[in-house]
C-alpha cells in the first residue's frame, strides 16, 4: 500500500502521518521552500514540487501535471494536507474513491479556505476538523470522521487553529491506518 501526502505548508499533518508509520511513498507540494518538504527530507522521503505559479491559473494542465508526476510512485491513496490548490475533476477520475482531506470545521459547515475565520465570525460554540472522501465539489464529500474541538472567547484564528490541528493530527493518522488496513483485506494483489 502507498500513499502520497499532498501539501502546501508547515506539515505539521504530514509529520503526524509520518510519526505513525504509515508509508508515504512521495510527498508533492504545489510551491517550493516550504516547510512540509523539509519534514519529508528529514524522513527519507522522495519529494516533488509542482510548482503552482508554473501552471495556473489552469487547472487543467496543473492538475495534469500533478497526475504525471505520481505515476511513477504507483500510488494507491491520496491524502491532502494542507494542500492549498484544487484540484480537476480529472484527478478523481484517476484515483477514484482514494483521495481523501482534512478540512478544519465540521463540514458542512464553514467549506472554503477560511474555515477558521469563518467559525469565529460567525460565533459557533464549537467546531473541529472533518476527514473526508475528495469529489469534484470542493469540502462536499462523503465524510468518513469528525472530531469536535470548542471555541474559547478569547480565541483569535490562530489559537483556535492550532486547537484544531492538534486534533486533526491525532485524527488523520488513525483514520488513515484504517483505510490502509481495510484496503489491504479487501484486496490481496495491494502489498502491506
Ligand atoms: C490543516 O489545518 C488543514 O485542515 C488545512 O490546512 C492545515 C494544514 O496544516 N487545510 P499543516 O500544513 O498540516 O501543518
Amino acid at each position: 500500500m502507498r500513499i502520497a501526502v499532498l501539501v502546501s505548508g508547515s506539515g505539521t499533518n504530514l509529520q503526524a502521518i509520518i510519526d505513525a508509520g504509515l508509508p508515504v511513498s512521495v510527498v508533492l507540494s504545489d510551491r517550493p521552500d516550504v516547510v512540509a518538504l523539509d519534514r519529508a527530507n528529514r524522513a527519507g522521503i522522495p519529494t516533488v514540487v509542482v510548482d503552482r505559479n508554473q501552471w495556473m491559473p489552469d487547472r487543467e494542465k496543473f492538475t495534469q501535471a500533478v497526475i504525471d508526476a505520481l505515476v511513477p510512485f504507483s500510488i494507491d491513496l491520496i491524502a491532502l494536507a494542507g494542500f492549498m490548490t484544487i484540484l480537476s475533476a480529472g484527478f478523481i477520475d484517476v484515483y477514484p474513491g482514494r483521495v481523501v482531506n482534512t478540512h478544519p470545521s465540521l463540514l458542512p459547515a464553514f467549506k472554503g479556505a477560511h474555515a477558521v475565520r469563518d467559525a469565529l465570525a460567525a460565533g459557533v460554540p464549537e467546531t473541529g476538523c472533518t476527514i473526508h472522501y475528495v469529489v469534484p465539489e470542493v469540502d462536499a464529500g462523503p465524510i468518513i470522521e469528525q472530531v469536535v474541538v470548542p471555541v474559547e472567547a478569547d480565541d483569535t484564528e490562530d489559537t483556535l487553529t492550532e486547537r484544531i490541528k492538534a486534533a486533526e493530527q491525532l485524527v488523520y493518522p488513525r483514520v488513515l491506518a484504517r483505510l490502509i488496513a481495510e484496503r489491504t483485506a479487501s484486496d490481496p494483489t495491494v502489498g502491506g
